[in-house]
């Protein structure tokens, strides 16, 4: 039979039609994860073909679907992660591999989920996710996303060979590390004396066992949650099968769990920090507390990260405080979502006591350097609170010498109690006095009215730095060389340690009566306390009458204008440290003739800065208390201050102009 003579055009259509069905023939013969892996590789000549070919093949039939998607690449799809849904579509379809009941992972996506008791979940992810991270890496490295087409895929070609040695390096073996948080947990029905029951995951490679569970044998790891946080991580090129196990109730307990999964091949998704609170107390008085976290940057010249950092909103840290004899939190302690839930819980329950409100805000104070700030709201008077800080990952926003938060991140809990006494009240963002941030000698007729307090305290401070400033306008500032008054220090210097002792020392840092430790000065004692009663009713004796209750030292406020428009009663004050008046006498000139008190009568106006683990024992600037963890540190001990160290002292304020 003779063949009809075909032109050039023709015959080179016909080759192109043979060339099609064979290789749609190879390909539906090819083993399917073939595919995949022709797939991820970075656009080699074949592909080229591939994608000509399928320019070709008319429209609506399968194997323009599997060509269009797989091997052109729909660059939108691309853009967007597009690969898992191409995966999903051999993985359903042709390969079908997950087993009836078993969930497909996404790395890095989070996956939540509800579960009754005595259930067990189960999961895979896929190792065509795990090798889509090597893809990933590749065209990042490579600069090929977001530029797949055929032109270019060209001449990338040299690259192809180059590329595969890279892929075939890090074929060895890949970490996944899985993580999953408790959301919710089962409550107790009554007073709950055990803790509350904990999640199980198990985990396994092999193909045998794709349904890892409490009922499984071999090659299966088991990790029992801690505090509602479960992580495991495993090294594997293979499928890896997961089983979340919920146990069975026992009685008392009633309700149902859900958690929170996430698989990936970078680096733990949800974190769970058990060295550090990164948290910091400011102060307390009885009714709040302030927090901040530690400083998120060092370098003050850092001004675009300091900027971002600044003006981030929402701000990604998360306080969560729980009074200590509640049982919120309680058994999540590790679960950023399972805080969340104990919270909304106790908020919603219908004899809920939890009226705690907690004002977040980013905060330069002090070092100019953004931190985390927790104003929490709503506590009740001498209380222990148990407090958890928590982070969610922001893109680029990483807090320094930390690696970054993907998904959550919890740090240590910790412990506080509330001052027992309404006489110290927590103040800050001064407009003038910018660095204070503590607990300030208060009244009843402020307790409600903060920002009468804030003015109060502040407009003096600021009346008293513009006299300061005229002074210091007459002494020679602004003159160089023999004229200046020091070479090392300048106007600046004076003005801004003057402003640092001026605020500190107006604004004294109060503590209950009642609180023991270095550095506490009694205060109005010759006053009664709020139960009607006189301070030291115990003593009555002459001697101390005369050593110590008629003393002027301890008889009044260091600032007259507390005991005039305040009237805090008796309290105790943290004294200033002794290492802000050297610094003005040090840094001003000599002509406003600025004098620390002599040695021996120091001790009763200024405190010293001591490092150890009770805690603070003088105030200054950013001064911070650290916090009670869990483990670890030791509790502080409160150190007995000896009531008759006052003999004859320089007291009240002692401005030398
Ligand atoms: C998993 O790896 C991370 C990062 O390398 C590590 O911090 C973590 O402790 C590991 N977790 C487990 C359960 O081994
Ligand atoms: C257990 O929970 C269910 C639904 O949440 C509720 O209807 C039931 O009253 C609870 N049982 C007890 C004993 O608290
Ligand atoms: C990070 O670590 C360096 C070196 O230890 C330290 O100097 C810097 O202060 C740290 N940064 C922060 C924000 O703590
Ligand atoms: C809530 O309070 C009421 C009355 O005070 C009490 O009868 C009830 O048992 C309380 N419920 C719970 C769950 O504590
Ligand atoms: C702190 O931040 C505010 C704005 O958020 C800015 O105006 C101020 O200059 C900053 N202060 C310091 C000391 O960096
Ligand atoms: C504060 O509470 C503790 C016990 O919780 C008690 O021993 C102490 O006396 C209380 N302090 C004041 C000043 O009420
Ligand atoms: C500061 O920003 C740059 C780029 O925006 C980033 O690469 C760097 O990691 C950031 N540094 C810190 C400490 O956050
Ligand atoms: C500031 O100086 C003026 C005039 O010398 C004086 O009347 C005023 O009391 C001074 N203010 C303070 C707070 O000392
Ligand atoms: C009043 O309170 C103080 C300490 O807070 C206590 O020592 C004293 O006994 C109390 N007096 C009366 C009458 O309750
Ligand atoms: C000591 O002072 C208190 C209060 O002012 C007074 O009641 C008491 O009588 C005095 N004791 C003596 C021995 O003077
Ligand atoms: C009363 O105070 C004096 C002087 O400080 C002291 O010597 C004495 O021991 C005190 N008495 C009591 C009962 O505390
Ligand atoms: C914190 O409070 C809890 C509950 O009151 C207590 O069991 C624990 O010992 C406290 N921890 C510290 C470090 O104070």
């Amino acid at each position: 039979m003779q063949l009809p003579k075909l032109s050039p055009l023709q015959s080179r259509l016909l080759a192109s039609v043979i060339a099609t069905c064979l290789v749609i023939i190879i390909w539906i013969s090819f083993q399917p994860h073939h595919f995949v892996y022709a797939a991820e590789l970075p656009v080699a000549p074949q592909d080229v073909e591939y994608s000509q070919l399928g320019q070709l093949i008319p429209p609506d039939t399968d194997s323009e679907a599997i060509l269009g998607s797989e091997v052109h690449g729909n660059p939108e799809a691309e853009r967007e992660g597009g690969y898992v849904g191409d995966f999903k579509y051999f993985d359903r379809s042709l390969i079908g591999r997950a087993e009836e009941g078993v969930d497909t992972l996404t790395n890095n996506e989070a996956k939540e989920m509800d579960t009754t008791p005595g259930t067990t979940k189960y999961f895979v992810l896929e190792k065509s996710q795990i090798q889509a991270r090597r893809r990933a890496y590749q065209d990042s490295s490579l600069e090929l996303r977001d530029t797949v087409n055929t032109s270019e895929s060209a001449t990338e070609d040299e690259d192809g060979p180059h590329a595969r040695d890279l892929l075939q390096s890090r074929q060895g073996s890949d970490q996944v590390y899985i993580t999953v948080n408790t959301c919710q947990q089962p409550i107790p029905e009554h007073i709950a004396t055990d803790d509350p029951p904990q999640l199980t995951l198990y985990v396994s490679t092999s193909a045998n066992n794709q349904k890892p569970g409490p009922k499984s044998k071999d090659g299966v790891t088991s990790i029992t949650f801690q505090h509602g946080y479960g992580a495991y991580n495993a090294t594997t090129t293979s499928d890896v099968y997961i089983g979340i196990d919920a146990p069975a109730l026992t009685k008392g307990w009633n309700g149902s769990f859900s958690f929170q999964i996430t698989a990936s091949t970078d680096a733990p998704y949800d974190t769970y920090d058990q060295w550090d609170t990164f948290l910091r107390m400011v102060d307390t008085d009885a009714d709040s507390s302030l927090f901040v976290t530690q400083d998120l940057l060092s370098e003050r010249n850092d001004t675009a990260n300091i900027t971002n950092w600044m003006g981030v909103t929402p701000v990604p840290f998360s306080m969560y405080a729980f009074k200590s004899t509640d049982w919120g939190g309680k058994g999540l302690e590790w679960s950023k979502c399972g805080l969340q839930w104990s919270l909304d819980h106790a908020l919603n329950s219908t004899n809920s006591t939890q009226k705690i409100t907690v004002d977040t805000t980013m905060t330069n104070r002090s070092t100019s350097l953004p931190k985390g700030q927790f104003h929490v709201m709503g506590l009740e008077k001498n209380t222990s609170y148990v407090g958890f800080l928590a982070m969610d990952g922001v893109n680029g926003l990483v807090p320094e010498n930390m690696t970054a938060i993907r998904g959550s991140r919890v740090w240590n809990q910790f412990n506080w109690t509330t001052k027992a006494e309404s006489t110290c009240q927590v103040i800050f963002d001064l407009p003038f006095c910018k660095d204070v941030a503590y607990a300030v000698p208060s009244s009843p007729q402020f307790a409600n009215n903060t920002p009468a307090l804030k003015e109060l305290y502040d407009t003096q401070a600021e009346n008293y730095y513009t006299n300061f400033s005229n002074s210091l306008a007459q002494v020679a500032c602004d003159t160089k060389g023999s004229a200046q008054y020091s070479l090392a220090r300048t106007c600046t210097d004076c003005a801004r340690d003057y402003k640092a002792w001026l605020c500190s020392v107006l604004m004294p840092r109060c503590e209950d009566f009642s609180a023991e430790g270095p550095g506490l000065k009694d205060r109005n004692i010759d006053q009664p306390l709020a139960n009607g009663s006189l301070p030291y009713a115990y003593n009555m004796t002459k001697e101390f009458n005369e050593t110590t209750r008629e003393r002027f030292a301890f008889q009044g406020s260091r600032n007259p204008l507390i005991d005039s428009a305040i009237q805090p009663g008796p309290y105790k004050e943290l004294l200033p440290c002794e290492d802000l008046c050297f610094d003005i006498v040090r840094s001003c000139p000599a002509q406003l003739q600025f004098k620390c008190p002599a040695r021996s009568m120091r001790s009763g106006s200024y405190g010293k800065r001591e490092s150890g683990p009770q805690g603070l024992t003088c105030n200054f600037p950013g001064a911070l208390v650290n916090l009670n963890q869990f483990q670890g540190a030791a509790i502080a001990l409160p150190v007995r201050l000896s009531v008759s160290v006052a003999i004859s002292m320089v007291v009240g304020i002692v401005l030398w102009i």
